[in-house]
């Protein structure tokens, strides 16, 4: 058995080496990410190492001074940038939309963040209009009442890890925008969300072991049985809160005064059941779509609170600053009245949020790959190439950020400090057409559970940020959160359990 498998493994690697060498004769020209050794490549930067070890060391080579350059994936070539302009190149090219093998191995090929650019195109049209401002606003009540639920769990600690706390208020926010209903009754989605990050994580893996790259070797391994039975289950409970959707709407009594689309929030699951227009979606476009949304609205802004608490905490000054502002647009210790024109005026906040977004993106890297051979600044790049963005590293380039572009400096948002700067310089929710489809309703919900969190509280802690260190994953996600004291401020919230 072992034998058989070696020897498929071999014929394939071969078959493979001399494919690819034959097409990878476009870069020969473009400098590498050293060091590189035949049949490795680069994997002595990640074979054998830590996750924290592999991170630093991916994110080093990936910070390589060159417009384009390449890595090598074992045998499999990736060609990188950390550049504004070339970023700009890739993520506007209308033949560059495409996403590469390696998202397949998500195995959501009918969701918008991995399906192929015929599907992706359709589905793209017709959801655009679901994220739209109208929408949002409808959904400012809900994340209100998700945002006090989490004020009034924090109220029990005095020093806390903040991430798991923002994981479980952006999961409900997203559940309750997603699938609607009573978010008592969406255990089944928190359970969903633990087996997609264990998948997400098995991904993340698959993507550095070019060996188990092809599906028929990758089904030989345990990891593929894992992922497997995450599967099946997460399959189970999205099939749970599907079927739960549809009943909740055939029994859905339609009041002719409620006939008024903004009153009512338009959860997501409607539009795809029943859309207003565009595209029908077939029941696997559903579901795909739906797991998509689940893990792409809560991971990130979950993890996202987490690094903004985490600066605010570190840079009292700053924290007091936005708690200024916060206090002149929402007077008081009652409950704040949010509004889409109160939340604009939190200007300073969003810089804020902004500014722990670029030294902090979610998305550390992203690729890409052309559907027809394209020119990208003179090099002609042939379908089928991997472009591979790396975004942290494009955030922290010091010719554009300044001699300070590892620091948290939330004036580099500052209107003036944009206006000089290349519009692909930030790129935390990507760029072009196929950017993040969530950007609005990040920031909505964002400022509002920061509103809350800093009338309640001010946060205090004694880490810095050299302190913290990542650990290699298809997020960017801390090795060890730091801890963060909550002090109680006056102007704490008066429903909130515990406020004095
Ligand atoms: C701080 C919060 C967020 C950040 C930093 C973020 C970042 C990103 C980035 C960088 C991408 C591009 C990924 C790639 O090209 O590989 C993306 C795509 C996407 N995001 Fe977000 N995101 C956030 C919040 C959200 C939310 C709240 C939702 C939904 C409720 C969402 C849904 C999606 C979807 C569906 C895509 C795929 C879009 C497409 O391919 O057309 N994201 N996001």
């Amino acid at each position: 058995m072992i034998e058989v498998l070696l020897l498929v493994v071999l014929i394939a690697s071969v078959l493979q080496y001399v494919k690819i060498r034959r097409k990878i004769s476009f870069a020969q020209d473009l400098p590498t990410v050293e060091p590189c050794y035949p049949i490795i490549g680069n994997g002595l930067l990640y074979l054998g190492q830590s996750s924290e070890k592999r991170f630093l060391k991916i994110s080093k080579a990936l910070s390589h001074p060159a417009k384009f350059f390449k890595m090598w994936l074992g045998f499999v070539p990736i060609i990188c940038t950390n550049d504004p302009s070339m970023a700009q190149q890739i993520l506007t090219h209308p033949d560059c939309l495409e996403k590469p093998y390696l998202y397949d191995f998500f195995k959501l090929d009918y969701g918008l963040f991995s399906a192929r650019h015929d599907i992706w195109k359709g589905q793209r049209k017709t959801l655009n209009s679901t994220f739209n401002q109208k929408i949002i606003n409808g959904f400012i009540p809900i994340f209100d009442t998700c945002a006090q639920d989490l004020i009034k769990r924090l109220m029990n600690h005095k020093t806390v890890q903040m991430t798991p706390f923002m994981l479980q208020c952006a999961l409900e926010m997203v559940c309750a925008t997603t699938i609607g209903g009573d978010l008592s009754r969406q255990k089944g989605a928190v359970i969903l969300t633990e087996l997609i990050d264990k998948v997400i994580h098995l991904v993340a893996k698959r993507v550095l072991s070019v060996s188990v790259h092809l599906e028929c070797v990758y089904r030989l391994t345990q990891d593929y049985r894992a992922e497997q039975r995450a599967r099946e289950e997460a399959y189970y409970y999205g099939n749970e809160i599907l079927r739960d959707a549809r009943a909740r709407k055939a029994t859905e009594t339609i009041d002719s005064n409620d006939r008024d689309e903004f009153r009512k929030p338009q959860i997501f699951i409607d539009q795809l059941l029943d859309p207003q227009n565009g595209k029908k979606f077939e029941e696997i476009e559903i579901i795909h779509n739906l797991y998509t949304m689940i893990t792409g609205g809560s991971d990130t802004t979950g993890n996202e609170m987490g690094y903004i608490s985490l600066m605010l905490a570190m840079h009292p000054d700053l924290q007091e600053k936005v708690y200024g502002e916060i206090m002149t647009v929402f007077p008081g210790s009652g409950d704040p009245i949010f509004s889409h024109e109160a939340l604009k005026q939190l200007q300073y906040t969003e810089m804020v949020i902004k500014e722990t977004l670029r030294l902090f993106p979610i998305a550390p890297n992203i690729m890409r790959t052309p559907i027809k051979d394209v020119n990208l600044y003179g090099v002609l790049v042939p379908k089928g190439t991997i472009l591979l963005i790396s975004i942290f590293n494009a955030h922290r380039r010091k010719d554009v950020w300044g001699p300070n572009a590892d620091k948290f400096d939330p004036e580099n948002f500052s209107p003036e400090r944009v206006e000089g700067r290349h519009p692909f310089a930030f790129l935390a929710f990507s760029g072009g057409t196929r950017n993040c489809i969530g950007i609005r309703y990040a920031m909505c919900n964002l400022k509002i559970i920061l509103v809350h969190l800093l009338k309640n509280f001010k946060l205090r802690t004694n880490a810095h940020i050299e302190d913290l260190q990542f650990k290699y994953d298809a997020m960017l996600r801390l090795s060890t959160e730091p801890e963060i004291s909550l002090e109680r401020r006056a102007t704490c919230t008066k429903n909130a359990e515990g406020c004095d």
